[in-house]
């Protein structure tokens, strides 16, 4: 699979590139404190340096334009279907009440408001997989397993898939998604793994708000971390002109706007849905994010926006 190697690819290099990716490291030893609070987030969504140039070379060849504004019939809707995959059927158990899945919904329509995409819940399954539940995560087989069996729709539906991330390489993961250009390939596999307890009032604070879906569904609209790259302008960093270059995810909320790219323009944009930063302080997407992620899903999944 084209992210799971990807992954991994770039997780094996941590000794000879940590500085640039300081959050795998987290990925190796997980994130849970002692006491089993999330002392972190991680996105499992990463790529590596070849991988992207890739994809934005392929992306440049086959770029379809969105032409939305000039037909002024934003907002396009996507529909989604919302996998709840638990335990059993206790809360703890990652059986989310349909009252969280729905307001899930209305938080990512609201952070999506004016970018011309909007959210439409289909349908949500509920499974009872123990296995998946706790051992999915972008390495193992019960992710193939339980995509395969739930995953409906061709590349413009939306899954998203609720887990607990408790074992394995990646535990301690708050979610992963596919990008646009990886649906060719793998159809199959595309879509976004959420952890239950980030859903809006779950279990995972700093991260209950609902931010973790938004931040996943914008890989999954095609756009990259606003750290992607660090500072060196020769990367191409998130290819969206209008996020300063960051060295570095941000953790918490910081007080004071850093400027971790001194030699670049602009502070560190902490309240970007992309950064790391905890749910209270993620606020936006820039007009230049939405612009790439309305050509991305024009030109790889279809939808006429
Ligand atoms: C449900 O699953 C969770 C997570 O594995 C476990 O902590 C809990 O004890 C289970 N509850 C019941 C009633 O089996
Ligand atoms: C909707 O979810 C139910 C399970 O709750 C499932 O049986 C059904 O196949 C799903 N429908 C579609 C169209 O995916
Ligand atoms: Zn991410």
């Amino acid at each position: 699979m084209r992210l799971n190697t990807a992954f991994l690819a770039l997780a094996l290099a941590i000794t000879s590139v940590s500085a640039a990716v300081p959050h795998l490291d987290h990925a190796v030893h997980g994130v849970r404190s002692a006491s089993g609070s999330l002392v972190d987030r991680l996105c499992g969504t990463i790529i590596t340096p070849e991988k992207k140039a890739a994809a934005e070379k392929d992306f440049s060849l086959k770029r379809v334009l969105a032409t939305a504004v000039a037909a002024n019939n934003w907002p396009v809707y996507i529909n989604v279907h919302f996998h709840v995959v638990a335990a059993n059927t206790s809360i703890e158990g990652g059986y989310v009440p349909q009252s969280q899945v729905d307001s899930q919904i209305e938080i990512l329509n609201k952070d999506y408001k004016n970018t011309g995409v909007q959210f439409r819940l289909d349908n949500t399954s509920r499974t009872i997989n123990a296995d998946w539940f706790e051992n999915v995560n972008p390495y193992t087989s019960e992710a193939t397993l339980m995509k395969e069996t739930l995953r409906r729709g061709g590349p413009e539906t939306l899954n998203v898939y609720t887990v607990s991330f408790d074992n394995g390489y990646a535990a301690g993961l708050l979610g992963y998604a596919t990008f646009p250009s990886d649906y060719e390939d793998e159809p199959k596999d595309d879509g976004v793994v959420i952890q239950y307890g980030t859903l809006p009032s779950g279990n995972l604070y700093p991260y209950n708000l609902g931010r973790t879906l938004t931040h996943e569904v914008g890989h999954w609209v095609g756009l990259y971390h606003t750290f992607q790259g660090g500072c060196d302008p020769e990367t191409g960093g998130d290819e969206v002109a209008d996020t300063p270059a960051q060295a570095v995810p941000t953790r918490g909320c910081p007080t004071f706007r850093p400027d971790t790219c001194p030699e670049q323009p602009g502070f560190d944009p902490i309240h970007n849905y992309m950064d790391y930063s905890d749910d209270v302080c993620m606020r936006g997407f820039t007009p230049g994010q939405a612009a790439r992620f309305r050509d991305q899903i024009r030109t790889y999944r279809g939808i006429n926006v």
